[in-house]
Parts: structure tokens; C-alpha cells; sequence
């Protein structure tokens, strides 16, 4: 009877456990033949744009990453693909009129871009307000032809003097932040509406300090946690430095997160489950719930552990920015060196980027991000699609994926596809073909994809409704 005991104990507390884990985290799968029967629609007032950052499109930024990317690592080798450097990028800090021009031709409602503080302060307590009114000349355009402009005051780049003080290490150099985005706000107040504070914490605090791909480098997941905390602290700060000010009231504040649905490899296995788990908690759900509750939690088990009370953080958020691409596939290891990949399965149909084309990932987003209780913003998502074979059945399917959760009865008010134009894809370099428009970045030419009609159809279309 013991020995019965001891081999039926373990096995019903794997079945009860993977089973349970199944039913609470079901990875969602559609009859898209289905789906693609049913109308798009959208509620009256949705908006469609299309989104930038400063440092992937403007060219001639000096900050932290154009410093990453002039830095061979420890054995001599280019920190980015092929060894690009983001160099002049699309020259948009130039030819921002002529992409306007592409913009409406599009037909879309709004344009989401960032500032670059290293411009705008590119010494400590310096300001440089040719660099101010050069964002002002950008919404006044902007506004001209019709398109209201979003901006975003971090978008994953520092100035030099600010990465050289520790940057979000330091619960202190927020007060450099919340300078910076007053100074921003005084000065385009009267030019924008909408602001997003930080965008996506979780991607920066991974990539720079737990995988050690972007700056500084670092793979400290402990201090990746408090890193991840101050940049929500910093958040939380500036949404009450700028809802203070004049005209605070009226704007609309939130912050950008990336949400990716974490899968594991092999349902049946406990571990994977774990991990899934941990990694969902520490990249999603703890940022999420310090603006939900006040409470950060970040843990990482025998790893890191950052506890943390705020409870002004409550109440910070006047929509999410929702940033989705796919999913992650987690495969366990029992290896401390690396205790998981990320893998997909081959039935997958993969992005030119390491992910694959899953568009319930953005509908499991959307209801991750409803627990928020305001406005939801799509304030990201798009394909890297080089040959363009994949780009309009990718944007016809994530957008229905909008429309579907909208029926459901989720608040999503906006759509910004990734990207305006081809850019500087970050580590992954000038190899990654997200744009709407194909950059020739040798005559700075901008060419519609075939691709991108689909979009363009969508947007139209939905004008009518
Ligand atoms: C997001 C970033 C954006 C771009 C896209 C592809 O994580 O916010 O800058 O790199 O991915």
C-alpha cells in the first residue's frame, strides 16, 4: 500500500498540476478559415496611426546606444548584427515633412514617435531648445495635414551623462527624468494630448540587464529587478509631476507595455510550466499589478528578489499603451547555465525576428491588459517581413484579432502599426524590414510595400462604418 502511495502521489500531483495549469493559461488557437468570414468593425473614434522612436529613424543621436554600438565586446566582436551602427537611420530628423507626406497617405489619424532627451539635454541641466522647437515644427506639421501626434518620452535611449550616473540603477537620477519630461511638456503642451511615459520597462530591463544584449550589458537579474522598479517608479512620477502642471489635467498619461504571452514547449512537463511561470510573472504581470495595487514584487526564485510599496503608483494611468508582436515558447533545462531556450514549434510560421505569427497573442494581450480597468491603446505591433510574403496576412490577422476582442467588449480605442518605415532594429541592426515603407537607406528613398495595402484597405474601410 506504501509503496502504491509513493509512486500515485507524485503522479497525481503532476496530472493535477499540469492540468490546472492547462485550464488557468490555455494558449488560445482560432479556426482562422472561420475568422476570416466575419466582418472587421470598429467603434466610432477609432484611431489608426503608425509609430517611430527618435533613435531608430532620426539618425546623428548620440546616447547610450550609438556609444553600444561603437563598443566591440569582450572578444572583439560588433555588439549589433553585421556590425551596423544606426549612423543617419532614415534621416528623419531631416526629411520628417516628406515622411509626414507618407503618412497621410496612408490615411491614418494619429503618429506616435519619441523624443530624444540626448538632444534636447545633451549635458546635464543643459537644454537645447533648437532641439525643443524642432519637435514643436514636427507637431505643427503634424497637425497641418491632419494627424494628431503621440509622443513618448522614453524610448529606451539615454544621454551619456545620465547612462554615465548609473541611469535607472538609481532611485535618485529620477529626479533627472521628471525634469526632462516637464521641460518636454512645457514646451508641446499646447501641441499634444497624448503622451506615453516609458516605453516598454520590461524589454530594457531584460535586454540590458539579464540577457546583457543592450547597454550597459549587464546579466544581474537582482539588479534588473530594481532597475525594472525604477522605471515605474519614474513613470509614476512623472504622471503626477505633469498632471500637476498647467494643462496636466487635460492630458491623457500612460505608460507602453510589451506583452508577451509565455507558452511552454511541452504542456506535460511540470517545468516548463515553472518557468513560464516565473518568466510571465517578472516580465508581465509584476509591472502590471505595481500600477494596478502600489505592491512590486519582482522574484525570480534563487535569483532575485525586489519588494517595493508605492502606493501613489495607483491610479497613474489614463489608457495603456498595449506593445505585441507573438508569443514566447518556453523549453526547460536542467542546466543552471541556462535553464531554458526560447523555441517554437515547426508548424510555426515565423516573423524574419525570432518569434512566430500568432495574432491570438494580441487578443491574450488585450485581456492582460483590460485588468488595467482604462482606455487600451495599441501602441505597437507590426512584422519584420523582408521578403513581404507575410505582412498582409499578418496585419489582416492581428487587426482581426482587435476587432474580435472589441466585439468581446474590451476597451480598445487605437491601433499604431510597427513601423512607419524600414529602421534600425536595435541589436538585430538595419536586417529587419518592419516598415510600411521600404527605405533604401543609401538614397534615403521610401517605397510603399505591396504588403502594407492591406492596411491601408483596413484603415479606409473602416472609415466607412
Ligand atoms: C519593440 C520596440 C520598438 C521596435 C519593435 C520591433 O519592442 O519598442 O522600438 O524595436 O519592438
Amino acid at each position: 500500500m506504501d509503496k502504491k502511495l509513493i509512486l500515485f502521489v507524485p503522479i497525481g500531483l503532476w496530472l493535477i498540476y499540469v492540468i490546472t495549469m492547462s485550464a488557468r493559461h490555455p494558449e488560445v488557437r482560432w479556426d482562422w478559415e472561420k475568422e476570416e468570414t466575419k466582418t472587421l468593425s470598429f467603434p466610432p473614434g477609432f484611431v489608426w496611426g503608425v509609430a517611430t522612436a527618435a533613435h531608430q529613424v532620426e539618425g546623428g543621436c548620440t546616447n547610450n546606444w550609438s556609444e553600444w554600438e561603437n563598443t566591440p565586446d569582450e572578444n572583439g566582436n560588433p555588439r549589433i548584427h553585421k556590425g551596423n551602427k544606426s549612423g543617419m537611420a532614415c534621416d528623419h530628423w531631416n526629411r520628417y515633412r516628406e515622411d509626414i507626406g507618407l503618412i497621410e497617405s496612408l490615411g491614418v489619424d494619429m503618429y506616435r514617435f519619441s523624443v530624444e532627451w540626448s538632444k534636447i539635454e545633451p549635458q546635464e541641466g543643459q537644454f537645447d531648445y533648437s532641439a525643443l522647437e524642432h519637435y514643436k515644427d514636427v507637431c505643427i506639421a503634424l497637425k497641418q495635414s491632419g494627424i494628431t501626434p503621440v509622443i513618448t518620452l522614453h524610448h529606451f535611449t539615454n544621454p551619456l551623462w545620465f547612462e554615465a550616473k548609473g541611469a535607472f540603477e538609481k532611485e535618485e537620477n529620477l529626479e533627472y527624468f521628471v525634469r526632462f519630461a516637464e521641460q518636454v511638456f512645457d514646451y508641446l503642451k499646447d501641441h499634444v494630448n497624448i503622451w506615453c511615459t516609458v516605453n516598454e520597462p520590461a524589454v530594457y530591463t531584460y535586454q540590458g540587464y539579464f540577457n546583457g544584449v543592450w547597454p550597459p550589458g549587464k546579466m544581474d537579474p537582482q539588479l534588473a529587478g530594481t532597475v525594472l522598479k525604477n522605471l515605474l517608479e519614474g513613470h509614476v512620477r512623472v504622471y503626477k509631476a505633469l498632471k500637476s502642471k498647467k494643462g496636466g489635467t487635460r492630458a491623457q498619461i500612460g505608460i507602453v507595455k510589451n506583452i508577451f504571452p509565455f507558452d511552454p514547449y511541452n504542456r506535460w512537463n511540470p517545468l516548463d510550466w515553472m518557468v513560464t511561470r516565473i518568466l510571465d510573472n517578472a516580465f508581465n504581470s509584476v509591472a502590471l499589478d505595481f500600477l494596478i495595487s502600489g505592491t512590486y514584487d519582482f522574484s525570480m526564485p534563487t535569483m532575485a528578489k525586489v519588494e517595493y510599496e508605492n502606493p501613489k503608483a495607483v491610479g497613474t494611468l489614463d489608457f495603456i499603451g498595449l506593445n505585441n508582436y507573438s508569443h514566447q515558447r518556453i523549453n526547460s533545462h536542467l542546466n543552471l547555465k541556462q535553464f531554458f531556450t526560447i523555441e517554437f514549434y515547426p508548424h510555426e510560421q515565423m516573423t524574419d525576428m525570432h518569434y512566430p505569427i500568432y495574432p491570438e497573442a494580441l487578443y491574450r494581450s488585450i485581456k492582460v491588459a483590460s485588468q488595467m480597468g482604462v482606455p487600451i491603446y495599441i501602441t505597437e505591433n507590426g512584422i519584420a517581413d523582408g521578403t513581404d510574403d507575410r505582412r498582409a496576412i499578418y496585419i489582416d490577422r492581428y487587426i482581426r484579432a482587435v476587432s474580435r476582442s472589441i466585439q468581446e467588449g474590451y476597451d480598445v480605442r487605437g491601433y499604431f502599426y510597427w513601423s512607419l518605415m524600414d529602421n534600425f532594429e536595435w541589436t538585430e541592426g538595419y536586417d529587419m524590414k518592419f516598415g510600411l515603407y521600404e527605405v533604401d537607406f543609401i538614397t534615403q528613398e521610401r517605397k510603399l510595400r505591396e504588403g502594407s495595402r492591406r492596411f491601408i484597405e483596413i484603415v479606409e474601410g473602416s472609415k466607412g462604418d
